[in-house]
């Protein structure tokens, strides 16, 4: 089987600084492997204190277009490189819900990334009210997405340096009550995304060490986007375990 790649999405947590050693201490046994890459994306001030010898790589969770100037707040793929990120996450769907951003701004985010040298996580997925109106209809969101996401870019970008993760918004950050995706319409869905795109593609919604396996021992699933269940080392490590 193809070699996975699993990410941890931290979100915003841990709260400090301290709880941010204390998680990073907690990934020491977290490793790449012969059968998955692993990359961890901590809130960007937290880059800066991964340790030196670690066997994962390191992402953003998002990254401005412009790389400096008059742009309070923001923060850019340069500056996230020169403190160790490879990988960024564009265009979660947190991100598009809290702070509005378009597919446009979207567009213009996983262009500036590639540029700037890095590998880009291109978050994409639909809402429930369309995919209660039927798996069709929700790959059409998600083509269309996808299309404005990639606009003049599609086809242009290297396997290695564009990874699409399909999160159905309405299986994020539900692992209590267990509302995840079904593996073979997750898996249907991914066909159809790396046929459009030639692009790996990851699912993401509430995966934990319990419901990874089905999910991973899928071929047209390229590996996991994990928010929740990566904030414990020893978790998100039998997350990567599940893969046979
Ligand atoms: P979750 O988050 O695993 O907590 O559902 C996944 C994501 O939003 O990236």
């Amino acid at each position: 089987m193809a070699k996975k790649l699993i990410v941890a999405n931290w979100k915003l947590n841990p709260g400090n600084a301290a709880g941010a050693k204390k998680l990073f201490a907690d990934f020491s046994k977290v490793k790449s492997n012969a059968k998955a890459d692993v990359v961890v994306c901590p809130p960007a001030p937290y880059l800066a204190l991964a340790p030196k010898r670690r066997s994962y790589s390191l992402g953003a969770q998002d990254a401005f277009w412009v790389e400096k100037g008059p742009f309070t707040g923001e923060i850019s793929s340069t500056i996230l490189k020169s403190l160790g990120a490879e990988y960024v996450i564009i265009g979660h769907s947190e991100r598009r819900g809290w702070l509005s951003e378009t597919d446009e701004i979207v567009n213009k985010k996983v262009e500036a990334a590639l540029r700037a040298g890095m590998k880009v996580i291109l978050c994409v997925g639909e809402p429930g009210e369309v995919r209660r109106t039927g798996l069709k209809e929700a790959y059409q969101f998600v083509e269309a997405q996808v299309r404005q996401d990639l606009a003049g870019l599609m086809g242009n970008v290297s396997r290695s340096k564009l990874v699409v993760a399909y999160e159905p918004i309405w299986a994020i950050s539900t692992s209590e009550n267990g509302e995840v995706d079904k593996p073979e319409d997750a898996a249907e869905m991914i066909g159809k995304i790396k046929a459009l795109t030639g692009s790996r593609c990851l699912y993401g919604g509430s995966v934990n060490s319990k419901n990874a396996g089905p999910f991973l021992k899928r071929k047209e699933i390229d590996g996991a986007l994990v928010g929740g269940a990566s904030l414990n080392g020893k978790e998100f490590a039998s997350i990567i375990s599940t893969i046979k």
